[in-house]
């Protein structure tokens, strides 16, 4: 009876591997997870509270270069909104502490292995290792800013990525579109609500080609910028610099911010505006999807949404702005990552029925083997 118990003990000590786990010393033993998540932002935390509350043992591995990182306030979270985004994340991992079953770690996640169909071989930068039945990744995009000064160095503060996370704040200013020719209708209709007083600087891309491709791309779109007042700019943009601190100017009970700024044009030109909305290009924050095989669509992580955003590999999952849902906003990533969440919780009950089924099956005919031959030794010895 001895072999077919210890096999038994083995499977639901596997099993039942639902307490938190101390992390190991370096190269250490390697540690047995149900769930890795890749990210700390708010789709990779999601996620991690998704798994939490139903016990799963999971851990969050977070390398701490969120897309928001330089933004004042968050908006549009409910029940949230206008707090920093450093205090909706910290709110997020004190609350999720709480649960015995996961664990939050700092660190850079520098590659996944998929050993076979039930286990992945993650490694961090400090050389720990990980086996985790599944991965779900909300790494994050990073967005690709012209090198043109002032633009990096008033990020999130002034100059801006989208209406509905500071727009409201610069309501009624003089605002400028920054962007090529082809983004500014798009922009446009965004910011159209919000304000009238509007400029385009598309510094340069006004060029014969890309106006016959907008034309046919966007029929109409001159008599869409001429209603609206739209300028366009099409000088060179030499630098932006910033004449006064929102941070500093503003009303949080109207909830406006004040900043301002100069536009200095390459021939000499300065134009004064109080905020920017952009459209520039963003990219995967990390290569770990593509590594895994993981489809690139528009340069999006293919995932399902039907099936709780697995993607194309088995196992692996991918949430939040990385994802190719087309939406990037912290409403998207939450969501995203309990979607996540759910399907893998349900997804492991199903694969850990079909092994208990089959160890069951083999434990009933062996213990009656076992014992059988059990009662002929002892009849033997006797
Ligand atoms: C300027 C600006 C302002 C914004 N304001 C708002 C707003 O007001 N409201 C709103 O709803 N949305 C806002 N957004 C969008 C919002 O920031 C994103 O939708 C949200 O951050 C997406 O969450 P995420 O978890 O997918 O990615 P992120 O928050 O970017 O988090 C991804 C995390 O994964 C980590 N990571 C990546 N690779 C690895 C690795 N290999 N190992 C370990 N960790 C890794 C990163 O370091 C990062 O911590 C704003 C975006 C910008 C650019
Ligand atoms: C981990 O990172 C978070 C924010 O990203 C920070 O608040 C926390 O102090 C860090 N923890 C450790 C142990 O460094
Ligand atoms: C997959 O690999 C893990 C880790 O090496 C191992 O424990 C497990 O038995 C393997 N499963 C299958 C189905 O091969
Ligand atoms: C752990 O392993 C990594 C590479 O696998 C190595 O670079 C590192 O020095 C090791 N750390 C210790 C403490 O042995
Ligand atoms: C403007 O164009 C110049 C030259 O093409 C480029 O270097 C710069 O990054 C552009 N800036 C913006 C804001 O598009
Ligand atoms: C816009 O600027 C570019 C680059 O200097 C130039 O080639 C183009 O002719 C300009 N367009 C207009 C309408 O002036
Ligand atoms: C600079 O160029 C813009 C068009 O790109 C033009 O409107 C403006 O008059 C020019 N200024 C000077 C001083 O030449
Ligand atoms: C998503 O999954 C569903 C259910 O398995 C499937 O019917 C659908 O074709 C999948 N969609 C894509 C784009 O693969």
């Amino acid at each position: 009876m001895i072999p077919v118990l210890a096999y038994l003990l083995a499977f639901f000590s596997a099993l039942s591997s639902i307490s938190a786990a101390p992390l190991p010393a370096q190269n250490q033993t390697i540690l047995n997870f149900d769930v890795i998540v890749v990210g700390g932002g708010p789709s990779g935390l999601s996620a991690l509270s998704g798994l939490a509350r139903v016990r799963r043992n999971a851990l969050l591995i977070d390398s701490g270069e969120y897309r928001n990182q330089w933004t004042r306030h968050a908006h549009d979270v409910i029940g949230s909104d206008g707090v920093t985004p450093a205090y909706f994340r910290a709110n997020a991992r004190q609350q999720i502490a709480e649960y015995p079953t996961v664990t939050m770690q700092n660190g850079t996640v520098t590659n996944i292995e998929q050993l076979n169909s039930t286990a992945f071989l993650v490694t961090d930068s400090s050389g720990i290792q990980y086996i985790s039945r599944k991965v779900i990744l909300g790494t994050g995009l990073q967005d690709i800013l012209p090198s043109t000064p002032g633009i990096s160095e008033n990020w999130a503060r002034g100059i801006y990525w989208c209406p509905w996370c500071d727009g409201y704040e610069h309501r009624d200013q003089p605002l400028g579109l920054l962007g090529s020719i082809e983004k500014i209708p798009g922009l446009v209709e965004e910011v159209r609500t919000l304000n009238t007083d509007l400029i385009a600087f598309v510094n340069g891309t006004m060029t014969a080609d890309r106006v016959s491709a907008l034309d046919s791309s966007t029929p109409g779109w001159e008599n869409l910028l001429t209603t609206y007042g739209v300028t366009i700019e099409n000088g060179t943009i030499g630098d932006i610099e910033r004449i006064q601190d929102g941070a500093v100017y503003n009303s949080q009970i109207e909830k406006a911010e004040y900043d301002k700024f100069l536009v200095h044009l390459d021939n000499g030109t300065t134009i004064e505006r109080a905020a920017f909305f952009t459209s520039f290009p963003s990219t995967q924050r990390s290569t770990l999807g593509q590594s895994l095989g993981v489809v690139l669509v528009e340069g999006k992580l293919l995932a399902n949404m039907t099936v709780g955003m697995r993607t194309n590999v088995d196992g692996v999952y991918a949430v939040g702005d990385a994802n190719s849902d087309g939406s990037t906003n912290i409403p998207h990533a939450m969501w995203s990552g309990k979607r996540s969440a759910v399907d893998i919780h349900l997804q492991l009950a199903e694969e850990d029925a079909v092994s208990a089924t089959a160890i069951a099956g083999i434990t009933k005919r062996d213990l009656e083997d076992e014992e059988t031959a059990l009662l002929r030794f002892m009849e033997l010895v006797q």
